[in-house]
Formats: C-alpha cells, structure tokens, sequence
C-alpha cells in the first residue's frame, strides 16, 4: 500500500523523461506492486510524437485530463476532465493524435509497460484475452453528460453532486468525480475509511476543519485507515476520487477497532 501523501502539484518541477516531449510529476507508487499515479505532460512542440500504431499494456491504465486535448481513434477527441478506463490487455491508441500541449492523470494498477501492437485490427478497443475485465473499457469524452447523482441535506437543498465513472463490480474500487457545492460541509466529523481514498482537486477550493486549505492541483493518497479531519469547501471545488472499495465513513473514535 502507498503512504499517505499530500502534494501541491502547483509547486512541483516536471521531470523530463526517455520520451521526448513527456514531461512527468510523479505523485504516488506502491513499492509491493508497481501501481503508481501521475500527472503527465505531452507537448508536440517539444518533441512528442505520440505512438504511431496500437498498444497495450499488462496493467490497468486510468486517465483522467486535466488540459489540452488528444485522441486515441482520430476520432474522439479528449479535453479537460475526459476520462478513460483501459483494463490490462486493452488494445487501444489506433491513431493517436496530439496537437497541442495537454496534462492528464495517469493511474497504472502495477508496474508501468508499454507493448506496441502493430498488428492491431479496427478502430475499437478490444481486450486480447478471453476473459473479459468485469470493470471493462470506459471512454468518457464529456463526463458532464451522464448520470450525476444529487446528495441534498436535511433541507432538500443540493450539497454535493457526484458522477460515476467506472467501478469494479466485485471489489467496488473506481473512480467518481465529485463537485461540491459551494457552502457544502461534510456531515461526517473526524472520520476513516477502511480502504484507500485518492483525491485531486481539478478545481475551486477545499478546507478541512484542522485548518488545511487544498486548492486546485491538490494530491492526496490516503491509504485505508487514515484519520481526516471533517472537510469543508466554503466556495465550491471540483475533485478527482478513486477508492479501493465501497467508500464507508467510520468514525475516527472507532480506530483501533480496526486496527486490531
Ligand atoms: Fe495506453
């Protein structure tokens, strides 16, 4: 499991790497299994030329964009907050094209590969192994349009408005996209999860009651177990979240219950 890490991905430095014109800030890495979430920059003016046939990897790859737009098909552009799902042995990037520069969050469920596959067929992702992934293949290029589910307080008055994007069926880890209303108060108090909680802020503002402030750019791993204080958002914010599993809300009094 990762450690706990919070970062201002604001003030970080991109790395350069082996690939020209990807430019990387690394955020969080599970030294047992390889996983590893980061934010990604590519830029054809500097030199990213991006695959020229298809690929696949051994891991499940998650992207989510943060600015910038590209394609994998040629045909489905990708701008800020689209998201995709490759489950590990996806055949996918058909005819990938980038124009400008663009960001996105990249998330692999291990160790990081890259296998060209020039002996792809058609246009559309498909898995090269029998057994079906049961999160399957999401693309979502607008994930405005959908099923956003409102939560409303006591009064009927909407707090908070969240959208699915993908989730296994057995394990329940995936990933929503969660907008809190201005004035929105969690009605949880200090409190735990018993699985992991992942958390970028794409925009607008979050507090917490111990005094934290996590602007837009905020990173947060939080391994199952951690112990938050109750969070706030005074004028509204925009997150990214991926959780290990059904996201309950145990009170932080009840720790070491848990614990042994
Ligand atoms: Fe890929």
């Amino acid at each position: 499991m990762r450690p706990y890490t919070y970062l201002d991905t604001n003030a970080m430095p991109w790395q350069d790497t082996e690939t020209p014109g990807l430019y990387t800030k690394y955020l969080s890495h599970d030294p047992v299994n390889g996983a590893r979430t980061a934010l990604q920059c590519i830029d054809p003016t500097r030199g990213y030329k991006p695959p020229a046939t298809a690929h696949y990897h051994h891991m499940d790859e998650e992207l989510l964009v943060i600015k910038g737009t590209f394609t994998f098909d040629g045909t489905t552009w990708l701008g800020p907050k689209a998201y995709c799902f490759h489950p590990a042995q996806t055949v996918h990037g058909f005819r990938s094209r980038i124009d400008d520069e663009a960001w996105f969050i990249s998330r692999c469920s291990k160790e990081l590969d890259f296998c060209l596959y020039p002996e792809a067929k058609g246009d559309t992702p498909y898995s090269l192994t029998d057994a079906q992934d049961p999160r399957g293949v999401t693309v979502l290029a607008d994930p405005e349009v959908g099923e956003w589910i409102d939560v409303k307080d006591s009064a009927g008055s909407v707090k908070l408005r969240r959208r699915l994007l993908s989730r296994h069926p057995e394990t329940g880890e995936g990933s929503m996209l969660v907008r809190f209303m201005p004035g929105w108060e969690s009605p949880n108090g200090d409190h735990f999860h018993t699985v992991y909680e992942e958390l970028f802020v794409l925009d607008g503002t979050m507090e917490t009651d111990d005094g934290h402030t996590y602007g837009a750019g905020t990173y947060l791993f939080k391994p199952p177990l951690t112990v938050q204080s109750r969070p706030k958002s005074a004028s509204g914010a925009l997150a990214y979240i991926n959780f290990g599993g059904k996201l309950d809300f145990v009170p932080a009094g009840r720790l070491n219950e848990f614990k042994n």
